[in-house]
Formats: structure tokens, C-alpha cells, sequence
């Protein structure tokens, strides 16, 4: 393996991506890494650069739908230790890109630290989370971002803080390739006040969205405060099928794969429903999963 010697530890080969995606669904990646620390990361990222092997980030696959015929790329995923540590000082964390939402919700609520609860429920790694801004009707994760820690496509480590950042609907003004971790700024509350919210929030969503399937989230944004959901419904399209990709019955934006189900099928269906709530509405739908090709 010229291009990645010496790293041969965290750099697979010709490596299967659907495990690593909540849809299970698409092909294998050029060179899958797990780098163990930022130096390393640093030096990948170098190795990329100088062989021009274009990079792709990985959470934790759960807004992402990766192409049947795979990634001629390297998907590089922050999935170590050093990436994973959460460390509370006061009413702040520090916490690292590849800790997992769910697992850090619990542990602030345990500590009675109010601010991300509203985030109950929402799969996937923190990183990926500050990167589109996570979020729902209660609020996002933006709110309580203080500052980030980021790397760019040369390796350079650096912050970004509080005004610098700003943080909109699903997106942020981040544009470096990394988000190592973040700083969170969080209020001391009642543990049972906040467990109560979490509570809801399950519900709600448990009542809402057909949560044990095989699908990404909502597939589509939420075009200037109107749910795509209510769109999706309004224009009759709940149960419409291409291949193995169906709408879900349950909430309109989930796109549900089944047994068999392509990729290739979930981009036809997001391309009928595009297309049937443009005729419609003479709304333009934008996808808020991320599809790497
Ligand atoms: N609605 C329908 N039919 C549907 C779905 C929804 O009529 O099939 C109606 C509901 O009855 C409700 C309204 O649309 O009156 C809004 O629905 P909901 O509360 O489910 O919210 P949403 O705008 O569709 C947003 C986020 C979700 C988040 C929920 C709850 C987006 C694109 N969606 O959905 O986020 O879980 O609020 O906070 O911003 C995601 O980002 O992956 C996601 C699922």
C-alpha cells in the first residue's frame, strides 16, 4: 500500500461503506481510515493531498446515503479515543467529534446540565452534528456552541469561537474539511425537569417517525418553515415506491429502504418527489441528507 505506508493499521482498502451507514446501503470506498490521533489524521490528510485522493468525512452515517458503485476516494471516520472524550468543566463540556449525541444527552441530563436535550433522539456523532447544525422543532445544536476545533485540508489545526460562528437551518459557516470537537455551553438545571423534555421529546418522536426501520432522517429540508413532511403528505406520495425505497407511512420525509433496496433506488424516489411537489406547490424540495457519489 505505497501511497499509506507506514499507516497500514488504520487504512483498509477496498472497504464495504453500507455497515457503516444507518441506510446499510451502497459500495465499497477506495481506502477506508481510522486514523488513532491527529497526528496521524495530519498525516493522511498530507498522503491525500500529495497522491490527490479526494476525501470524504464520516460520522456516523445517519444522514447519509453513499452510492451504489462506491467512492473512488478515501472516507476517513474519527472514531478512536482521542476522538471520543468528553470532558466537563463547569457548566461547559469539551467534547470530541466522534462521541455519539445520544450517549452525551444522557450524560448531561445525569449531571442536571440543560441545553441539549431538545436533541434527544437525533442519531449520530457530534461532529456530524455541528456540521449541519442538528436540530428539530425544539432547537439545535448550534445554540449552545461556543467554539470548535477544526482541521483543514493541509492539516492545520485551529478555532473558531463564538461570534465567528453562525449557525443556520441545518447549516453553519464552517467550511474546514474536520470538526475534531467542539465547546458547548450548557446551564445547570433540575435533572428531572430536563429528564422530563427528554421524555417528550421520545415521544413526540416515537409518535411521529417510523424510528425501527432502515432509513436516514428526514430526506429533505424543510423549505422556509414549511415541513417537506406535510408537502410530501399534501401531495399524496406516503407509501410510493421505487424498487425497495418507499415513503414512509408514518412521516412523509423518511424515505424507507427495504429488503433489496439500491441507492439508486432512493434517488429516484427523492427525484419523483421532487418533482410531484414542484408540479404542485411550485416548491423546490432540497435534500438535507448528504449523498456521496
Ligand atoms: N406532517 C404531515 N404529514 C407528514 C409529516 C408531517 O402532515 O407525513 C405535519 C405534522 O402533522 C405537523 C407538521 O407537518 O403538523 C410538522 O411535522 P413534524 O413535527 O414531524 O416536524 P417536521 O418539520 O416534519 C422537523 C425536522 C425533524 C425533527 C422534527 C421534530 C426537518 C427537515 N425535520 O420535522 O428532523 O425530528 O422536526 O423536531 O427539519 C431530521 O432532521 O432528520 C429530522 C427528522
Amino acid at each position: 500500500m505505497g501511497i499509506f505506508s507506514g499507516l497500514e493499521t488504520i487504512v483498509e482498502t477496498n472497504h464495504p461503506l453500507a455497515a457503516h451507514t444507518w441506510y446499510g446501503l451502497g459500495g465499497p470506498a477506495d481506502y477506508f481510515i481510522r486514523p488513532a490521533t491527529v497526528q496521524q489524521l495530519k498525516e493522511v490528510v498530507q498522503r491525500c493531498r500529495e497522491n490527490k485522493i479526494h476525501i470524504f468525512v464520516m460520522g456516523f452515517g445517519s444522514n447519509l446515503l453513499v452510492s451504489d458503485e462506491g467512492l473512488h476516494a478515501a472516507v476517513i471516520k474519527l472514531e478512536a479515543d482521542e476522538f471520543e472524550h468528553t470532558n466537563f468543566e463547569d457548566d461547559q463540556i469539551i467534547v470530541g467529534a466522534g462521541v455519539e449525541l445520544s450517549k452525551l444527552v444522557l450524560e448531561c441530563v445525569q449531571k442536571g446540565l440543560s441545553g441539549i436535550e431538545a436533541l434527544t433522539g437525533i442519531p449520530g456523532s457530534v461532529g456530524g452534528a455541528v456540521r449541519m447544525n442538528a436540530g428539530g422543532n425544539f432547537g439545535d445544536i448550534g445554540a449552545v456552541v461556543e467554539s470548535v476545533t477544526l482541521m483543514d485540508n493541509h492539516g492545520n489545526v485551529f478555532e473558531k469561537k463564538k461570534p465567528e460562528l453562525i449557525f443556520d437551518y441545518r447549516s453553519t459557516n464552517i467550511t474546514a474539511k474536520f470538526i475534531l470537537g467542539a465547546r458547548l455551553q450548557l446551564a445547570s438545571a433540575d435533572p428531572e425537569q430536563i429528564m422530563r423534555t427528554v421524555k417528550e421529546a421520545w415521544i413526540s418522536r416515537k409518535n411521529t417517525q417510523p424510528l425501527n426501520t432502515r432509513n436516514c432522517g428526514c430526506v429533505f429540508k424543510n423549505p422556509r418553515g414549511v415541513s417537506a413532511g406535510a408537502l410530501i403528505d399534501r401531495a399524496g406520495l406516503k407509501g410510493l415506491q421505487v424498487g425497495g425505497a418507499v415513503v414512509s407511512e408514518k412521516h412523509a420525509n423518511f424515505i424507507i429502504a427495504e429488503k433489496g433496496c439500491k441507492s439508486r433506488d432512493v434517488i429516484r424516489l427523492m427525484d419523483v418527489i421532487k418533482q410531484r411537489v414542484k408540479e404542485q406547490f411550485d416548491i423546490e424540495l432540497e435534500p438535507e441528507i448528504e449523498i456521496w457519489k
